[in-house]
């Protein structure tokens, strides 16, 4: 029984060893799937045996428990998290309760949580350092609006970005940086594949902290298009939303 105890605890206080894997694809489900969803996408889904991929389903809070029991060659992410420990926050849900969970991951600082819900780049950089206090890895998103990109800004943005919402416990090891257009999002549309990998290159050379750091691109990544886009020399794996709702589509992004 105590030998139990002990095992458990330093189970949970181990963070994910991101520079193990060669490449990373994140299900971020958003608001979308329910039992009857999960249970007949996990029974399809065909997760490789390739050790070096990190395969991450994120549905919506309520389901995390439910799926973490069904892990199968995957780990399991959060879309959201409060800054706050406890406390006087109705509607909010505590990095303790998803360490409780034994949660890896975590997206922050989605561009819909930005938009829709007004989050601040200080916001993200509040959750980013809670998550890795609790040892869960921080997913970041950051990603110019069609505006900005129109008006040449899109690097000013990012390094704004970059700046605000990664804070300074962050490093190769504990963080993740996810590059999502807010324009490609849902849409259909991506950047060019040049484009793509001159902005990761962007990113990663924009301060020697970066250099390391996994970067995953998101926003209309398809069963099509993935594999090109993950191949780019300076992407380190994809954050997918549509098609990761559908297992087929999802099987074929992880498996090419
Ligand atoms: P999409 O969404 O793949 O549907 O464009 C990506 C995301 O929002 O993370």
């Amino acid at each position: 029984m105590v030998a139990s105890i002990i095992i458990l605890s330093i189970r949970e206080i181990i963070m994910i060893k991101i520079n193990s894997f060669s490449s990373f694809f994140v299900a971020n489900w958003k608001l979308n799937g329910d039992f009857k969803f999960i249970d007949q996408f996990l029974d399809n889904l065909q997760v490789p045996s390739d050790n070096s991929k990190c395969i991450v389903i994120c549905p919506t809070s309520t389901y995390l428990d439910y799926i973490r029991h069904k892990k199968n060659n995957f780990y399991v992410g959060a879309q959201n998290v409060s800054e706050h420990e406890k406390g006087a926050y109705t509607g909010e849900i505590s990095c303790n309760a998803l360490s409780d969970l034994n949660i890896d991951f975590c997206i922050l600082g989605h561009s819909e949580r930005r938009q829709l819900f007004n989050e601040t780049s200080t916001d993200v950089s509040l959750k980013s350092s809670k998550v890795i206090e609790f040892k869960i890895v921080p997913i970041v998103c950051i990603g110019e609006t069609l505006e900005e990109k129109e008006n040449g800004k899109t690097n000013n943005i990012l390094s704004q970005q970059l700046e605000d919402s990664i804070p300074v416990s962050s490093n190769s090891d504990n963080t993740i940086i996810a590059y999502e257009p807010v324009w490609a999002i849902g849409t259909g549309l991506t950047p060019t594949l040049e484009e793509i990998n001159k902005t990761h290159q962007f990113i990663k050379n924009h301060n020697t902290k970066f250099e390391n750091f996994k970067v995953l691109y998101g926003g209309s990544v398809n069963a099509n298009n993935a594999n090109e886009i993950v191949s780019l020399s300076n992407v380190d794996g994809a954050l997918i939303g549509g098609a990761s709702l559908n297992y087929d589509d999802f099987t074929k992004i992880i498996k090419d």
